[in-house]
């Protein structure tokens, strides 16, 4: 017999003893899943709605236990619900509070429900709301380096390939690649959460159930596109956790590398911005430092979301239908993803709201002559050379330049194949100006780019409802 205040598990009749405390330690899941409570109880209310309407529950029984839930979900909420050594997960915890309160009817709250279909639920209930809240923090964060890059006017900056000087381009041009990153992971939140809006509730422990509940009318009231085809699936199907933390993963490794051009802008080597004192920190003994460590953490956590991503994906792959407790594993790194990818947004949006670019030394090293090599090469193009030997031409201008120290300017006004207005191409911003072709890096695409930038955010908000 189990004594008074040990833990007596759900499956108590099949059972002579309780459980270890060895085991309940390992196996418990309340630590992390009260997270879940909310949509426990959301989850609960549907069936219960769904038992009475089936006849299986009366009126009396179904307010009873509505009320109950009621009183869980406050004393949750405020702090004041009691936890007792038997509550292994918050199915358990929110059952045993539910059924001392309700008493008998109570007792009926699981009648026809597995933890199976009920963890299913709550989870994909979870993800629904903070799928769309990252999305949503996504898109403040677009907001603002829209607003960033239509502030930025016409400065411009070295754009790089390998790290090496390539191009000047737009600061707004360069702004708003990431913006149209974050507009995909947003697209990508949107598609995931789609698939993710199904009911399991109904699929029982593994086969559905001889009671006659009716899935699809549950389903539409908890807000679900539609209910399950297949039970041993839907009790299984972890696809929904998969996806968000791949596009939560991807997302941060977007973050990542805004992370790191902060760093490296911020650095005085680059000196191309200067964060505010609010979003960099101090050391501990070099009073000089002012450190960039929102973009560090940013480009750090990556890692850890990657982690989460393929760390689970091993939990999945050996995995025979239908539930097995392995599952359980689903939620701590799917909390994680979405907490930390979260923190990120609302940090780096910070960091952009405030930091301030110094356009000197952007332009200045936008500036340097051989940035022009290229539109050179085009002009002896548009006079009909093949490029190929344009290419060759400016090439080895540049080089007898950097060999022999004379500037490159210099170099180009006394070979006679360029015509005596090339000086033109090295006024200040010139040939960022001549990026003239849609989606390029110049003021006139650009121009455009921000327009359909706006377009985009309007579409998403409509979506995200903000
Ligand atoms: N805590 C469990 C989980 O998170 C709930 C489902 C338990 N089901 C079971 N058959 N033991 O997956």
């Amino acid at each position: 017999m189990t004594e008074p205040g040990e833990a007596r598990p759900l499956w108590h009749g099949r059972f002579g003893a309780p459980p270890s405390d060895e085991l309940m330690a390992f196996t418990e899941s309340l630590s992390f899943d009260i997270a879940l409570a909310p949509d426990d109880i959301e989850g609960s209310r549907a069936h219960v709605r769904g038992l009475g309407r089936a006849g299986l529950l009366t009126d009396t029984e179904v307010q009873a236990i509505l009320g109950a839930l009621d009183t869980v979900d406050q004393e949750i909420a405020d702090g004041s619900f009691v936890l007792a050594p038997s509550d292994e997960d918050v199915h358990t915890a929110v059952e045993r509070r539910v059924t001392e309160i309700a008493g008998d009817a109570g007792a009926k709250l699981h009648t026809g429900r597995s933890r199976n279909d009920q963890v299913a639920t709550d989870l994909r209930l979870w993800l629904r709301r903070e799928g769309t809240a990252a999305a949503a923090r996504t898109h403040v964060l677009q907001a603002t380096l829209l607003d960033r890059a239509a502030a930025a006017g016409d400065t411009y900056l070295p754009g790089y390939t390998h790290l090496q000087r390539a191009q000047p381009v737009l600061l707004a041009h360069h702004l708003l690649a990431h913006f149209w990153a974050l507009s995909r992971d947003v697209t990508r939140w949107r598609d995931a959460l789609t698939r993710a809006n199904v009911s399991p509730l109904g699929a029982g422990a593994l086969a559905g159930s001889s009671l006659p509940l009716d899935p699809d009318a549950v389903a539409a009231e908890l807000g679900f596109a539609g209910r399950f085809e297949n039970s041993l699936d839907a009790v299984s199907d972890r696809d929904f956790v998969a996806e968000a933390l791949f596009v939560a993963a991807l997302e941060q490794v977007h973050l990542s590398r805004i992370g790191e051009e902060l760093v490296l802008w911020s650095s005085e080597e680059f000196g191309f911005v200067r964060l505010a004192d609010a979003y960099t920190t101090g050391s501990s003994m070099l009073p000089n430092k002012k450190n960039p460590d929102v973009a560090e953490l940013a480009r750090g956590k990556a890692g850890r979301l990657i982690g989460n991503l393929t760390g689970f994906l091993a939990t999945l792959k050996g995995l025979p239908l239908a539930y097995n407790r392995d599952l359980q594993e689903d939620k701590e790194p799917l909390f994680d993803a979405l907490n930390t990818l979260s923190l990120s947004l609302v940090a780096l949006r910070g960091v952009f709201e405030t930091l301030e670019f110094l356009t000197e030394p952007m332009q200045h090293a936008a500036d340097d002559a051989t940035t022009a090599a290229t539109d050179l090469a085009e002009q002896l193009v548009r006079e009909g050379m093949p490029f190929r030997d344009a290419h060759a031409a400016v090439g080895s201008i540049v080089r007898d330049a950097a060999e022999s120290g004379q500037p490159f300017a210099d170099a180009v006004a006394a070979d006679g194949r360029f015509g005596p207005d090339v000086s033109a191409v090295f006024e200040p911003g010139e040939t960022v100006r001549r990026r003239t072709s849609p989606g390029g890096a110049g003021p006139e695409p650009v121009r455009e780019q921000l327009v359909a930038a706006r377009a985009r955010l309007a579409e998403q908000a409509q979506w995200l409802h903000v």
